[in-house]
């Protein structure tokens, strides 16, 4: 079933291996910007109805493809499938995010919590990969992903929109072993979910950390980068003679690029708080950087994106180890044009950097 790979960029940079130009994908960048995937959206019902059909979930991943040179795919699905499989019924308010029918607020309800079995709960996620592994027919990479146990719990313990994580901060504090619990119960998940979807033919995975930044250095250490860290540890890393590389993304955690590179991760995100030149003396050779233009400079002139791009690209400096990408996810306001001249601004002006 597997073909070669044809476009092998973002799995060398992730690696730190020579390429002829820096590799560039964008998160979300199959989403509510594109006019088809409104479209497609309008036409199957809600979010989820696109998720949970393998053929409409790989139908929006590649459409990105068609429109940008990506050197990327990225498994259309979210981060929230696996809380969703846990029984606590994921739904989306329009305006307002995610929610829970059920929140989990403590010790009795963590341990009460079902590990999702990624071949029934969630095969429709494995399903999705492997039809999209199969349609891609080796032009890109699939990067397969979850959230962090960290954010997961946030989202599991609010139940709903937050704005100072006082339910979700209330239990760290107030009932750490419940915390511990079930940060552990979902470390655990994810590493089955993972395994399952590299097993489908993910080539690549990533881990949304998404809420890290919150969290005070010590509370970070302990209940963000401990349970990715043991996620790391427990991933197959390999796939028919393919090292499978990882990127580990905490939002607002450049301060902690140092600890994160000490989890044995291939790569690690960079939002656009912090600069590439900083974040790479941080990890001192020891993980490849993705990241890290400001989304909002989507909204700028041609000229101005341009500009931006060789000011990340001269910040990271010459040679291996960077893949471009948004420091988050593309807005839904933004124009398609805009992130096509983005990603052809990437191409050209990064040849110089690994010359
Ligand atoms: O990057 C990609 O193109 C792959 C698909 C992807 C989605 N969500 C699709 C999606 C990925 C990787 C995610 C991850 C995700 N989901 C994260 C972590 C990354 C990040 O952005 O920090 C988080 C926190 C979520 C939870 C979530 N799901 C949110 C906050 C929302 C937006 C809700 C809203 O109403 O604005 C979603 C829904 C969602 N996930 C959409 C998409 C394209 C929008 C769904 C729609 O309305 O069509």
């Amino acid at each position: 079933m597997s073909h070669p790979l044809v476009n092998d960029r973002y799995i060398k940079a992730t690696l730190q291996q020579d390429t002829d130009r820096t590799p560039i994908w964008m998160m979300r960048q199959a989403g509510r910007y594109l006019p088809e995937y409104r479209q497609l959206r309008a036409e199957a019902g809600s979010f989820m109805d696109l998720c949970t059909n393998p053929e409409l979930a790989c139908e929006v991943t590649l459409q990105p493809l068609r429109r940008f040179p990506l050197d990327a795919a990225i498994l259309f699905s979210d981060i929230l499938t696996i809380p969703d499989a846990m029984g606590l019924g994921l739904y989306f308010t329009p305006g307002e995010g995610p929610a829970f029918k059920k929140a989990v607020r403590d010790e009795k309800t963590v341990k009460e919590l079902p590990i999702p079995d990624p071949n029934q709960e969630l095969k429709y996620v494995t399903d999705a990969v492997s039809t999209i592994r199969r349609e891609l027919k080796g032009s890109v990479p699939l990067i397969g992903f979850s959230g962090s146990p960290w954010t997961l719990a946030t989202y599991m313990v609010e139940g709903g929109p937050t704005k100072n994580f006082s339910e979700v901060k209330g239990m760290m504090y107030g009932n750490p072993k419940a915390m511990h619990l079930l940060l552990d119960k979902l470390a655990d998940s994810i590493i089955v979910y993972l395994n399952a979807q590299v097993e489908a033919g993910a080539q690549a995975l990533m881990i949304f950390d998404t809420w890290g930044g919150v969290l005070s250095p010590q509370a970070y250490q302990e209940f963000s980068l401990r349970y990715m860290s043991k996620i790391v540890d427990g991933l197959n890393r390999e796939k028919d003679g393919q090292r499978i590389p990882v990127t580990l993304f905490t939002k607002g955690g450049g301060k902690w690029l140092d600890i994160m590179a000490e989890s044995g991760c291939d790569c690690l995100g960079v939002d656009w708080t912090t600069d590439l030149s900083e974040a790479r003396q941080r990890v001192a050779g020891k993980t490849a950087l993705q990241g890290n233009m400001d989304p909002s400079l989507l909204y700028a002139s041609d000229e101005r994106i341009r500009e931006e791009v060789e000011t990340i690209l001269a910040s990271y400096g010459h040679g291996n180890g960077h893949v471009f990408n948004l420091g988050h996810g593309i807005h839904q306001f933004v124009k398609p044009e805009k992130a096509g001249v983005f990603i052809e601004a990437v191409h050209e002006l990064s040849k110089k950097y690994h010359q």
